[in-house]
C-alpha cells in the first residue's frame, strides 16, 4: 500500500511534494482513458488542455453507449423502464458521494451545463432574497457566475459589488471579501479554482467571512475547475450551492450538476407544480448521463483504493483526491523548476508566470506570458511539437481576469493526474526550442 500524506485542497502544504504515482499505477491509470496520447484529428499529442475538458474514461463511453441505446423512459411498468430507474438512482447516489453530500435534505440536480446550473442558482437566490442590498462577485470568476451576478443584481434592483483579486498571488482571500461584503449582501459567489491563474481559493474560510458580515447571504460556488484536481466536500464549505461540469471531470459533454443546500433548495424556483418544493429537475433524466457519473465515481474509487485500506466509497474518493493532488503537484513543480538537464518555466528567459513561482495553491494549471511572442503563436508552436495547450485572451471568458494583470493574452498549460513526468520534459524541451528560435 502506497502512503501519500497530503492534506485537503483547502489547506495546501505541498511545497516540496515530489511523490508521483508509480510507473505501474500511472500506466494502469492511462490505460483507462480514451485518446491519452493520440488525437484522432492530429495524431500523436500530449494533452495539456485539461482545463478546457479532461480526457474521457473508456468506461464512461462503453457503459454510456450501452445505456443510451435503450429507448425506454423511467416510470413505466416494464423491466426496461425499471432498469433505467435503477441506473438513474445509482448515478444520483454516486454523485451525492462525489459531492460529499450528507443524506438528508440537500438536493442535487443536473442541468444543461455548469453555466446553466450556476445561472439557475444565482437567479433563484436573487429572486428569493429580501429586497435591496447587494450581490457580490470576484473579478477572478468565470462569466458563468460573474455575468450571472451582474444580470441578476440589475434585474432585482440590487447593487453589484466586485471583489478585486491579488494579481501577485492569482488568488482571492477571505480578507478581500471582507473589504467588500456588506451586512445586506444577499448573494455572493466564489470560484473554487481559477481556470486562468490555476489557483485554488479557501472556500470555507471565505464563506465564514461572508457569513460573519451577512449571515443570511446565499453563497454559490463554481467548483468546475476544482473537481478534476481533488475531492469535493460540499457540507464542509458552509455554502448554499456548488456546481460541477462532468466533461471537466473525466466524463462526457453531457451535464452540469448542482448541489443545493436545504435552505436554498426550497426557495421559489422553476419547477413542475405537482412536484415537492425542493425538486429542481425539469423533465426526463438521461440515464446514460447518470451512468457516466457512476463510472467516474467507480474509477475514483478504484484509484483511491491504492491509497487507503478503507472499503468505504467516500473514503476512497477522498484518498483519490489527495493522491491526484500530490501527483499533479509533482508535475507542476517539475514544469516550473525543471530537471537537472532542463530549465523550468520559472527560470526560462522572457517568461512571466502568473502567480508566485513557488505558490502552494496551483491546481494543475500554469499560465504564463512570453515577452515578444503572442500566446496564440505559442499555442501554435507547441501544437507543431505535438503538445496541446490553450491561450486565454482578453475576451468574454477571461477579460475580467486578464485586465488586472495588464496582459492581452496568456498561454495555459493545464495538467491532470494521468499526465507523466516525460510529457513535462518534452514540453520544457519544446519551450526551450521555441524561445531560442523566436
Ligand atoms: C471555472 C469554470 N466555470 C464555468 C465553466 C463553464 O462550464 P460549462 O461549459 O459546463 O458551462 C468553465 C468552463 O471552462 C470553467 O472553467
Amino acid at each position: 500500500m502506497t502512503n501519500i500524506h497530503a492534506p485537503g485542497a483547502d489547506t495546501p502544504t505541498y511545497k516540496n511534494a515530489s511523490q508521483s504515482f508509480s510507473p505501474e499505477l500511472l500506466a494502469a491509470i492511462r490505460e483507462r482513458f480514451c485518446h491519452v496520447d493520440h488525437c484522432p484529428f492530429t495524431g500523436k499529442r500530449i494533452y495539456f488542455e485539461n482545463a478546457g475538458g479532461t480526457l474521457t474514461l473508456k468506461s464512461v463511453i462503453e457503459r454510456g453507449s450501452e445505456i443510451a441505446s435503450i429507448p425506454d423512459n423511467e416510470h413505466r411498468n416494464n423491466l426496461a423502464s425499471h432498469a433505467m430507474s435503477q441506473v438513474v438512482t445509482k448515478g444520483r447516489q454516486a454523485l451525492a458521494t462525489y459531492f460529499g453530500a450528507n443524506e438528508g435534505d440537500s438536493v442535487i440536480f443536473g442541468g444543461e451545463t455548469g453555466t446553466e446550473c450556476l445561472f439557475r442558482l444565482i437567479r433563484a437566490a436573487s429572486m428569493a432574497a429580501p429586497t435591496g442590498g447587494s450581490v457580490v462577485a470576484c473579478e477572478l470568476e468565470h462569466p458563468a457566475t460573474f455575468d450571472a451576478t451582474v444580470q441578476w443584481a440589475r434585474r432585482t434592483n440590487r447593487e453589484w459589488l466586485k471583489v478585486p483579486f491579488d494579481t501577485a498571488s492569482g488568488r482571492v482571500t477571505a480578507a478581500d471579501y471582507e473589504a467588500v461584503v456588506q451586512p445586506d449582501t444577499r448573494v455572493a459567489t466564489i470560484i473554487h479554482t481559477s481556470p486562468v491563474t490555476g489557483m485554488v481559493q479557501d472556500v470555507a474560510e471565505i464563506a465564514r467571512s461572508i457569513r460573519t458580515i451577512a449571515p443570511e447571504c446565499y453563497i454559490i460556488v463554481d467548483g468546475i475547475q476544482h473537481a478534476p484536481h481533488g475531492a469535493l466536500d460540499v457540507e464542509a464549505y458552509g455554502v448554499d450551492g456548488y456546481v460541477i461540469s462532468m466533461y471537466k471531470a473525466f466524463c462526457r459533454f453531457n451535464n452540469g450538476y448542482a448541489w443545493v443546500s436545504p435552505r436554498l433548495s426550497i426557495v421559489d424556483h422553476d419547477r413542475l407544480a405537482g412536484k415537492p418544493d425542493n425538486v429542481w429537475e425539469l423533465g426526463s433524466r438521461d440515464p446514460s448521463a447518470l451512468a457516466g457519473a457512476d463510472e467516474v465515481v467507480k474509477y475514483l474509487e478504484w484509484l483511491g483504493s491504492s491509497f487507503t485500506d478503507s472499503i468505504l466509497r467516500r473514503e476512497r474518493l477522498l484518498a483519490a483526491g489527495r493522491a491526484m493532488h500530490t501527483h499533479e503537484k509533482a508535475l507542476v513543480t517539475r514544469l516550473i523548476e525543471g530537471t537537472e538537464k532542463l530549465p523550468g518555466l520559472g527560470s526560462l528567459p522572457r517568461v512571466k508566470l502568473i502567480g508566485q513561482v513557488d505558490s502552494p495553491y496551483r491546481e494543475g494549471t500554469i499560465s504564463f506570458a512570453i515577452e515578444g511572442i503572442n500566446a496564440t503563436q505559442i499555442v501554435a508552436y507547441l501544437g507543431e511539437h505535438g503538445i496541446r495547450v490553450h491561450a486565454r485572451s482578453d475576451d468574454a471568458f477571461s477579460g475580467n481576469i486578464l485586465r488586472p494583470f495588464g496582459l492581452a493574452s496568456i498561454t495555459r498549460i493545464s495538467l491532470a493526474h494521468y499526465n507523466t513526468p516525460e510529457e513535462i520534459d518534452i514540453c520544457l524541451q519544446a519551450l526551450g526550442t521555441i524561445l531560442t528560435e523566436h
